[in-house]
């Protein structure tokens, strides 16, 4: 099933981002059956928690057992973790976490809220990360929040984007991740940004992270594909949103851009089938209804045929 030469790069980060904002705290049993069966369906990034503050966010208080506790036997796969300073840091060297990701934002107020941190103290911190995790041999993803807009700021500015990118690509990460937090991008400002950084960042050094709150990520994800990027974040089902970002919902559902992939008969290594059952096992374990356009439909059809 595990695919290295798929044409498309997705990143799952249901496991992190998927499940932070979930008020019902899984047990670690359950996350651990829940990666299992998205690498069954063949991802092979997959981001698994993040080493953050348990009261704060409480659904990723395992997240030194969850990792301890990961299949590490496949070499294709990879478990990124986020780590949003250096105690996380020197928790994840603790755990032995080979991957981090790191993450800043746009807007001040968002990076505040979100981590405690103006922009600056957070690069400065970012960059100290970098040095001790780069010591360690661990690879670094960057993550962008509120890349093109902010639920306190409003609409953000493509010349700041562009200049973080840069810094970023600069301070060593080998991949960096644009966070639309709240899903409120316009194809027009993805693709605004994306041929202003193209002149100075190879755009295989990024990755596109949309959440679906306006129903316009898959749009988004085509102008970015059009555009040259091939490295997306999703997350099964569609689960998804951030504790610090008000309106924030899910992530766009891995399903919706496997599928929207497959009708152009482009590859992404991803079982549909394996990752639905992956998606049902956890909206189940929540009790959730899933956002995905894929697996609502899978579900009616499912429910029309049985009655
Ligand atoms: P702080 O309170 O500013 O940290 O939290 P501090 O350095 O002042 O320390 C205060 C206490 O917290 C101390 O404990 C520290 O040891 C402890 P005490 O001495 O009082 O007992 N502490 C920690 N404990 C566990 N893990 C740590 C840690 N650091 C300090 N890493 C902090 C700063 C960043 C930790 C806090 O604000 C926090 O945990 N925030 C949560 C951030 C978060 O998880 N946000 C959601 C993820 S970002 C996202 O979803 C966006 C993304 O998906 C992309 C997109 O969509 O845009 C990535
Ligand atoms: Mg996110």
């Amino acid at each position: 099933m595990l695919e290295q030469n798929s044409t498309i790069k997705l990143v799952e980060v249901g496991p992190r981002d998927g499940l932070q904002n979930e008020k019902k705290v899984l047990s670690t049993e359950e996350k651990l059956v829940f990666i299992n069966m998205l690498i069954k369906a063949g991802l092979t990034k997959i981001e698994a928690t993040s080493f953050v503050r348990p009261d704060i966010v409480p659904q990723m208080g395992d997240s030194s057992l969850l990792y301890s506790k990961l299949d590490q036997s496949n070499s294709l796969v990879s478990y990124p973790c986020l780590v949003p300073n250096l105690k996380g840091l020197e928790m994840a060297i603790k755990t032995e976490v080979k991957e981090i990701a790191i993450f800043t934002a746009i807007s001040e107020t968002f990076n505040k809220k979100n981590i405690n941190r103006t922009i600056k103290e957070s690069l400065k911190d970012i960059q100290e990360i970098i040095k001790y995790a780069k010591a360690e041999n661990m690879k670094i993803r960057a993550y962008i929040s509120t890349a093109f807009g902010c639920p306190y700021e409003g609409e953000m500015k493509t010349d700041d984007l562009v200049n973080m990118t840069l810094s970023l690509d600069d301070f060593g990460a080998y991949d960096i991740s644009i966070g639309d937090t709240i899903g409120v991008a316009f194809p027009h400002q993805v693709s605004n940004y994306l041929e202003k950084v193209k002149a100075h960042c190879d755009l295989a050094k990024l990755s596109m992270h949309f959440h679906d709150t306006k129903e316009r990520a898959i749009d988004n994800i085509k102008t970015s594909y059009d555009l040259g990027v091939t490295s997306f974040d999703t997350s099964a089902g569609g689960l998804g949103g951030c504790p610090f970002a008000k309106g924030a919902t899910g992530n766009v559902a891995t399903e919706d851009v496997v599928d929207f992939f497959e009708k152009l008969k482009i590859n992404t290594g991803v079982n549909l089938n394996l990752l639905r059952e992956a998606s049902l096992y956890i909206l189940k374990k929540l009790n959730k209804q899933t956002t995905s356009k894929y697996l609502q439909n899978y579900i009616k059809n499912k429910n029309e045929n049985e009655n």
